[in-house]
């Protein structure tokens, strides 16, 4: 049977521990095996981003997997170059590959920024988190590098392969770059895993400047981020990496993940030729690249994740903000809520923190689950780790305003005598 009683034991990380055993999922709903319904602010902690199952994505499955489809072939197709087009229109980098997952994009991205470098190390930002990438399950622990507390058989100590500092401490990132070892900072262009932690003014921009200066690539994962618009966060912010990484939401729900680079990248890697990229260098997956996942990428980026749909996510999000912002003042609580875009988050805290460290600290277990399960008990889905809320084009206002009203009861309760 099942370990755990889940396909993957993360499922499990819900209050009471153990998950809503869901039975169909439609737009922002979902449904449970008991016939309970649910308002779906989860998205699959963004795989559903898209909304579940959105009309155009479902198409071109379905014609993918019909008689005259074709699921996977270890050929290219038309889908492949239309999406590529896509992600360099929206992203600014001319080259793409796919993956099955961010975490495959993201490993893959610093396996090429280490063999271009030649350098061995990498940076990243303490109490990230890019997917089961070994090199990144490391934090700061009283200022000194760690392990990241509960990492799982790990093959080597992640603190001989990763530098880390905090975010927004643009002197330690200095410090650390001036050594001259590090091939690839990897970052999300804000923290979203450990509560939404922002980029201060200028800080992305004297990143990549610090990147130029000391020959390191700055790779920004924008698997959560891309929740900021329809050019992601490093377009909102007006950073150009060197390799974008992504995954999750792109395949409306099946399994896709992408990296991008710049030309200069390209051309770097098309002069290695003592590496192997066709066969066992390390960069591979043989369904990669299949053609239903390109085929539900294609749908879904060119039709559901449109300029208008994403003003329509962040009108959703910006909404959701104001309802709780207004109940915080209500009770005089001393929170906030954090947004980036489409994606809010309530945080117990009266300024939002903006390092991991401080963010990690700032957490509040027994308010996250009082939240969670209050909004569970009533119909309403947040996303199990912290208490994010994510808008997809088939929301609506009145799912939000719900929230908005259960926030309240929930914060009247809290403050009863
Ligand atoms: C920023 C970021 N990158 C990468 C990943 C990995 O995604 P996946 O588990 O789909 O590979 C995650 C997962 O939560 C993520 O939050």
């Amino acid at each position: 049977m099942l370990l755990g009683g889940v396909p993957m034991s993360w499922m499990n990380k819900w209050v009471g521990g153990y998950p809503v055993y869901f039975a169909t999922a439609s737009g922002s709903t979902i449904s449970d095996v008991d016939g309970n319904t649910y308002i779906d602010f989860c998205l699959g902690d963004t795989g559903a981003m898209a909304g579940h199952s959105p009309a155009a994505t479902s198409e071109a499955i379905a014609e993918r997997a019909g008689g005259a489809g074709g699921i996977t072939t270890m050929l290219p197709n038309a889908d492949a170059t239309r999406v590529a087009i896509n992600l360099r229109e929206r992203f600014g980098l001319d080259y793409w590959q796919f993956t099955l997952s961010a975490t495959d994009a993201n490993r893959f991205a610093l396996r090429l920024a280490r063999q271009i470098t030649q350098r061995r190390k990498v940076l990243v930002f303490s109490y990230c988190y890019h997917g089961t990438v070994d090199e990144s399950f490391v934090t700061l622990s009283d200022g000194q590098p760690v392990s990241r507390a509960g990492n799982v058989g790990p093959s080597v100590d992640p603190t001989e392969t990763t530098e880390v500092v905090e975010f927004n401490d643009l002197s330690a990132l200095r410090e650390v770059l001036a050594r001259g070892e590090i091939a690839a900072i990897l970052a999300e262009p804000a923290l979203t895993n450990i509560g939404i932690v922002l980029p201060e003014d200028e800080f992305l921009r004297q990143v990549r400047e610090a990147a130029n200066e000391y020959g390191t690539l700055l790779i920004l994962d924008e698997t959560h981020t891309f929740s900021a618009g329809y050019n992601g966060a490093s377009g909102l912010y007006g950073v150009r990496p060197d390799i974008l990484t992504i995954g999750k939401s792109l395949g409306g729900g099946v399994p896709f993940g992408a990296y991008g680079m710049s030309s200069e990248v390209a051309a770097r890697i098309a002069a290695q030729s003592e590496a192997d990229y066709v066969d066992t260098g390390g960069i591979g997956g043989t369904l990669a690249g299949n053609a239903l996942s390109l085929g539900a990428a294609r749908a879904t980026l060119e039709e559901v994740f449109t300029r208008e749909n994403f003003e329509t996510m962040v009108g959703l999000a910006d909404r959701f903000a104001t309802g709780v912002s207004q109940a915080i003042r209500k009770y005089d609580l001393p929170w906030c809520i954090v947004q980036l875009g489409a994606r809010t988050e309530y945080r117990f805290v009266a300024e939002a923190p903006s390092t991991g460290g401080a963010s990690a600290a700032a957490a509040d277990e027994d308010l996250d689950s009082y939240f969670h399960l209050f909004m569970l008990n009533r119909g309403v889905l947040m996303t199990p780790f912290h208490n994010m809320a994510l808008m997809s084009p088939a929301t609506t206002a009145a799912q939000v305003d719900a929230h908005s009203h259960l926030f309240d009861q929930a914060c009247a309760a809290l403050v009863a005598p």
